[in-house]
């Protein structure tokens, strides 16, 4: 008896004792104090400096439908089509519009660095296909009257080429004749080497997202806030505490009714207990967001995606990740899904599954010399196809990250990861 007595004290001593808990029982955890009033990131959002400003308005975004519809019938193209085969050649390779043709299509003899995509077929020889000028000129004005199905953005419908520019790209398509010639295995992207990635990304002096953990969290957790308190006033070994918490984020949170990622929680649960202001994408809360990822390394990604509310987020989550956003209308699948873009290349740029997309977030970019979270790295997939992004606490992103998330349950956390 008496030692039944010791084990239920044990186990309540484990279940009461701050942060010794088992971190499955986060997402019931009510009494987490979080700060519930107001937003997690700056209100109104402004896209970082540094970022293309280009307004996409009139585009759907996640939070919004805006886009035109897609044509029911194709535009009647009266003889043939007039325009110049060498502008065409400019546009179809025009990395500012869109990334233009190449990014997805080889087109011919390949000039310096062009680096054509795949997820298209080779139109090296389209000239030959006996394709009418009509049907050119409405492949590339919107591809959707063909197949509603399609990755190729709408250019005329959305506005990317004008119809004289359209006229160019046919005249262009109707000269390529010819299986293209290689210079090299890096233009040719069925040769072309998959990236690989295995830098030791925990050590400082490659990737310098460890200085979060080596340096600046621990600095930031004794620090008092305006209560007076610190993280460590009440979390004294947050090694032990967290050791697997992370792997369980993001989770549904009741109180929000949205599913609240790692970023979110530091903010609310900063201004409510401590009284620190460190909204997401803030410095401080960006060296958390790492060392609260690191401390569960190792620990087994295991996102609720069973109880209903976390069930009905997924759903929410995997439907946004279906829908066209932006001028160039890609959705998260057109380049994430195995069936569609992913394993495929977009110009120079090698596009990866979900799966195992978020294992290593935050990440050190190395082109960048910056350290991204989740939410930033949503956004820039946003503002890469000309899609407004929403703020990085919006409720689509959470559904979204729950949803990327959840594909790589099973996968251990490995963090802060390195990529180019
Ligand atoms: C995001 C990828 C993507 C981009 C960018 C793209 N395409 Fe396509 N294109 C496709 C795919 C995929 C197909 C295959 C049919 C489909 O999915 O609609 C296709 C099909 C075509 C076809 C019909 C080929 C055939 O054999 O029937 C033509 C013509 C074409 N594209 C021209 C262009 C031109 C011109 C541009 C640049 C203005 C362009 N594409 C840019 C993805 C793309
Ligand atoms: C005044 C006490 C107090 C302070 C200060 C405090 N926390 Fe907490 N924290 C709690 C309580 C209570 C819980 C819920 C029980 C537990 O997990 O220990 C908690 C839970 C957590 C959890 C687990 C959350 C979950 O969903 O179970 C993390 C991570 C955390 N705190 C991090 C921090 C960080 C980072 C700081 C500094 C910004 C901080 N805490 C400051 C009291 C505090
Ligand atoms: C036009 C193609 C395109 C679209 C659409 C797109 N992405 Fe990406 N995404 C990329 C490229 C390119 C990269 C960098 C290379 C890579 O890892 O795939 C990337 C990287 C990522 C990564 C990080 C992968 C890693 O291993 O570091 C995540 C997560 C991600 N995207 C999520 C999304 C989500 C969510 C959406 C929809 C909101 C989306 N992407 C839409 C092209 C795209």
């Amino acid at each position: 008896m008496r030692r039944a007595a010791l084990v239920t004290i044990f186990v309540a001593g484990i279940t009461l004792g701050p942060g010794v808990r088992p971190s499955n029982v986060a997402a019931q955890s009510a009494a987490v104090p979080l700060a519930l009033d107001g937003e997690a990131s700056a209100r109104p959002w402004h896209r970082y400096h540094e970022w293309p400003q280009r307004d996409s308005a009139k585009f759907n975004t996640l939070a919004m439908l805006a886009s035109p519809p897609a044509p029911t019938q194709p535009r009647k193209v009266a003889g043939s089509v007039a325009g110049n085969s060498a502008l065409g050649a400019k546009l179809a390779a025009d990395r500012s519009r869109g990334g233009s043709c190449l990014a997805c299509h080889v087109m011919g003899p390949a000039g310096d660095a062009d680096l054509p995509g795949n997820l298209g077929p080779d139109l090296s020889q389209i000239g030959n296909a006996g394709l009418g000028d009509e049907t050119l000129f409405n492949f590339v004005y919107d591809a959707r009257v063909y197949n509603a199905d399609t990755l190729m953005p709408p250019w005329g419908t959305h506005g990317i080429f004008d119809d004289q520019e359209i006229g160019h790209l046919v005249a262009f398509l109707k000269t390529l004749k010819a299986p293209a010639p290689f210079k090299s295995d890096l233009d040719d992207p069925a040769k072309r080497p998959p990236p690989v990635e295995n830098r030791d990304n925990l050590d400082s002096m490659l990737n310098p997202a460890m200085w979060a953990v080596d340096d600046k969290a621990p600095a930031l957790w004794t620090e008092a806030g305006p209560k007076g308190a610190a993280c460590a006033s009440c979390h004294r070994d947050p090694a032990r505490a967290f050791k697997t918490w992370a792997a369980g984020m993001p989770r549904w949170e009741p109180r929000l009714e949205k599913v609240m990622g790692i970023e979110e929680f530091v903010t609310r649960h900063a201004r409510a207990t401590t009284g620190h202001a460190w909204p997401i994408e803030s410095a401080e809360n960006g060296a958390l967001a790492v060392y609260l990822r690191f401390l569960a390394n190792g620990s087994t990604i295991a996102v609720d995606q069973e109880s209903a509310p976390a069930k009905a987020a997924y759903a929410r989550g995997e439907a946004l990740a279906h829908r066209k956003v932006g001028q160039l209308n890609f959705a998260c699948l057109d380049c994430h899904d195995a069936g569609r873009g992913a394993g495929k290349w977009i110009r120079g740029q090698w596009l990866a599954q979900l799966r195992g997309a978020l294992d290593h977030y935050p990440t050190w970019r190395t082109s960048l010399q910056a350290t991204w979270d989740v939410r930033k790295r949503f956004q820039w997939c946003q503002v890469a196809v000309w899609a407004d992004e929403l703020p990085p606490d919006a409720k689509e992103y959470g559904d979204l990250e729950l949803y990327v998330t959840a594909q790589s349950n099973g996968l251990k956390l490995n963090v802060p990861g390195i990529r180019h």
